[in-house]
């Protein structure tokens, strides 16, 4: 367990975060659709490669969390792309749930899949060279009625399970119940349901003996709805972010990471600035750091398009974006 601890913590470094990489096939068939590029196994590769071949990506990431396809694969170098990572002190991480469906008992909202086979699954990927995990619950908000309590425990039931499978097999868990910023609620909502969730994935945790020192928590931000019209300034996510966490994550975490969830690079980078500052008001226990996967990519997506010649400064724009996320730690 002290190697697990050890790993976890490696992950935060001074100014360094993780690029989430990890779309499913689906998820990036339509991201890559967005940007006009026609998804095959090919095109997804280019589209990892631009990414994960990017020049001194390592000043800037400490891990990378893959999709198990792009574990497998190589790029133009004819090295595997978690090989080159961990060559360049990037730590290779992996997705290992298997994606959402409907709750039967709450058919508005979705549990995660992907716990059977996962033992034999995680010894794989290990074997394949990731060092960390990850598994992504989704919570819905809608209006006082979602989440349920049910689905919030279902959800909480399966990340538990995975995270303790994930530390008998030698890999770090990442637990992400992201509480989706989609919706019409207010930030103080998203501050209630996000207290919620963590109070009960942290109450299922401790029933199922995970340790927490050894665990990454992967969070939003407690911001309103999308559909709100309500701008939050950034001080105002911060401080209900901040609050949020310090009451409900256990300072024993090896650390908290933030996603994006759809808010613009700008918005992601202004608002990560504004929580790393109130941290060191409050005088947070466990380092916290960026997870992003679309704030970090949208830039470069745009510029690139699927074509070879658009390489170069589609990079430079992942590059740029990177420094103006890790500034923002400071
Ligand atoms: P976004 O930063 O695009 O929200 O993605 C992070 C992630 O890992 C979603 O599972």
């Amino acid at each position: 367990m002290t190697d697990l601890v050890a790993i976890a913590r490696s992950l935060f470094v001074k100014g360094k975060g993780i690029l989430a990489a990890d779309e499913s096939v689906h998820t990036a068939t339509t991201r890559l659709a967005n940007y006009g590029v026609p998804a095959s196994a090919e095109t997804r590769r280019q589209y990892r490669a631009l990414f994960l071949r990017a020049p001194e990506i390592e000043r800037y990431l400490s891990g990378v969390i893959l999709f198990s396809e792009t574990l497998l694969e190589k790029g133009n170098d004819k090295k595997l792309f978690s090989e080159s990572l961990a060559s360049r002190g990037v730590s290779p991480g992996v997705k290992v749930d298997l994606g959402t469906e409907p709750f039967s008992a709450s058919p508005q909202e979705f549990i995660t899949n992907g716990l059977i086979g996962l033992s034999e699954r995680l010894l794989e990927f290990k074997k394949q060279g990731a060092v960390f995990t990850k598994w992504r619950a989704v919570v819905r908000i809608d209006g006082d009625t979602l989440p349920s309590a049910q689905a919030l425990h279902e959800n909480a039931k399966r990340l538990a399970s995975y995270a303790k499978e994930a530390q008998a097999a030698g890999l770090v868990p990442l637990l992400e119940p992201e509480v989706l910023h989609e919706g019409k609620h207010s930030r103080a909502r998203a501050r209630a349901v996000i207290a919620e969730t963590l109070k009960t994935l942290f109450s299922v945790l401790d029933e199922f003996s995970v340790d927490r020192a050894g665990i990454i928590l992967k969070t939003s931000m407690a911001l309103s709805g999308s559909e709100s019209g309500k701008h939050d300034t950034p001080e105002e996510v911060a401080e209900d972010t901040l609050a949020v966490l310090m009451e409900n994550v256990p300072p024993q975490v090896a650390g908290i990471v933030f996603l994006s969830g759809g808010q613009t690079p700008d918005e992601a980078t202004e608002n990560l600035a504004a929580i790393a500052r109130r941290a060191k008001t409050v005088n947070a226990p466990w380092p916290l750091t960026f997870s992003y996967a679309r704030a970090l990519q949208e830039e470069a997506l745009a510029l690139w398009k699927g074509k070879e010649e658009n390489v170069s400064s589609a990079r430079s724009a992942f590059l740029g974006r990177l420094a103006k996320v890790s500034a923002a730690l400071n």
